[in-house]
């Protein structure tokens, strides 16, 4: 199973992406203040569509498409 980083926005959209770091593969942690997904090994931050704001990442988390009865 992909652990996954799902954020609803305030539009009601459900963005998702994988919670997997793309640095050396730790799971993303999300950040309520920063309203960002954080990685707790080496720091790198995402924003809530998966775009990669910190490295040492430098790549983007990979987009997921849910279905629509894994939307609570
Ligand atoms: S594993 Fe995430 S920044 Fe290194």
């Amino acid at each position: 199973m992909t652990k996954k980083a799902v954020y609803r926005d305030e539009n009601n959209m459900v963005h998702a992406c994988t919670a997997v770091c793309p640095h050396l593969g730790a799971i993303l942690q999300w950040n309520a203040d920063e309203k960002t997904f954080d990685c707790p090994m080496h720091g790198s931050r995402f924003t809530r569509e998966g775009k990669v704001i910190n490295g040492p990442a430098s790549s983007d988390l990979k987009i997921l498409v849910l279905k629509e009865e894994q939307i609570i």
